[in-house]
């Protein structure tokens, strides 16, 4: 049994890391900021202890006595955040962190990355040997461009000794996903109010096996090596089909040239700024929607025995939780529940 320190225990992703740790018999320590997501860890033999990343209060004592820590608390720029600001910001509390990991000396530290990491390659799947030099060779969206920059950090630590292996997930759809960030598109088309897609693929996994393949990248991945947690590519219409369905609703049967996308961006991004709200679809989401992102994630199935569940259980398991959270109900996913800060 190994004691594990989660940071971001209350995330969509952390939340699944924790399950993952108790399920093989680990010992764990569930690091949460603000009490309000703290329902995940309802009923779960864990130890809550606060900790806040961006002051570092509370890391010190909660490294204390682990053996594995797993970083999925990483720094999310909101949409409508200045890029040099997002960007110096990400790089120095990456720093920060590091610095108390290196002095806790941790057996593993395992860095929840993202796929965003990973060059689009038209033609090709594209695999952890794609990943995005620094500094960048073309411009990529402010998300992209942060967890970059922040991997990149990671991976320099690991050069200077500390024992880093980085996951990087494609998009995460199942349950406990609070906020929602990626389960965005699948309350649209769950509750099928967007009868409109666009051409695009992209790649799909269940969340609960994001979580085991931490786990098991802390157990078994090699140190300073990237693992691409992956499963489907999938199209946009077939994973819109696959949510309307799992909801009881019609797919999508309208396919919009990618300008009208890029027309509705510009537009949600105006009544974000009025509004103070994020953006219901983003400028960095219809610029990504342009290029496909077809990803080969073979080397974690490999080495890291990375499950595969099927898509469509991912989206059923994730409907179903989100129906129990009232999200698909009509007023509250019209809400503005993420402020812009
Ligand atoms: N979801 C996906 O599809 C996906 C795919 C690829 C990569 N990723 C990456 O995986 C990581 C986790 O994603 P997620 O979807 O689980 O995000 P999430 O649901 O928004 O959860 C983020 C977690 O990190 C915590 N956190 C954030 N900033 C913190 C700080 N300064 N101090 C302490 N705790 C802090 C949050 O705490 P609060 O409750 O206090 O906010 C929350 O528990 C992110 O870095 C994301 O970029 C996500």
């Amino acid at each position: 049994m190994t004691r594990a320190l989660v940071l971001g225990s209350t995330g969509h992703i952390g939340a699944h890391i924790i399950r993952a740790l108790l399920a093989d018999g680990h010992q764990v320590r569930a690091a949460y900021r603000r009490d309000r997501f703290l329902s995940v860890l309802d009923g779960l033999p864990v130890e809550r202890v606060r900790v806040d990343l961006d002051t570092l209060d509370g890391l010190r004592e909660a490294l204390d006595g682990c053996e594995w820590v797993f970083h999925a608390a990483g720094y999310y720029p909101g949409f409508t955040e200045r890029y040099q600001r997002s960007l110096a910001q990400a790089i120095e509390s990456t720093r920060r962190v590091i610095e108390r990991l290196r002095a806790a000396r941790p057996a593993r530290v395992v860095f929840t990355s993202s796929a965003a990491t990973i060059r689009r390659v038209p033609g090709r799947l594209a695999d952890e040997r794609d990943a995005e030099p620094w500094p960048l060779a073309s411009w990529r969206p402010l998300y992209a461009t942060v967890k970059i920059a922040m991997e990149r950090e990671l991976l320099r630590a690991r050069d200077a000794g500390l024992p880093v292996v980085v996951v990087n997930p494609s998009l995460c759809i199942g349950e406990y996903d609070a906020r929602p960030f990626s389960g965005r598109a699948l309350l649209l088309y769950a509750k099928h109010r967007l009868p409109v897609y666009v051409e695009h693929t992209f790649n799909v996994i269940y969340t609960g096996d994001v979580g085991v393949g931490h786990v098991r990248a802390a157990a078994r991945g090699r140190l300073g090596e990237r693992y691409l947690l992956t499963c489907r590519n999938i199209s946009l219409k077939e994973f819109a089909t696959l949510a309307a369905a799992a909801a009881g609703g019609p797919p999508p049967r309208l396919r919009l040239p990618y300008r009208a996308v890029w027309a509705a961006a510009l537009a949600s991004e105006g009544v974000a700024w009025l509004t103070r709200c994020e953006p219901v679809l983003p400028r960095a989401v219809a610029h990504a929607a342009r290029v496909e992102q077809r990803l080969d994630g073979s080397k974690a199935v490999r080495e890291l025995g990375l499950p595969q569940t099927p898509i469509e259980e991912a989206i059923a398991r994730a409907v179903a939780w989100f129906r129990t959270q009232g999200s698909l109900c009509v007023a509250r996913f019209l809400k503005c529940h993420d402020r812009v800060k």
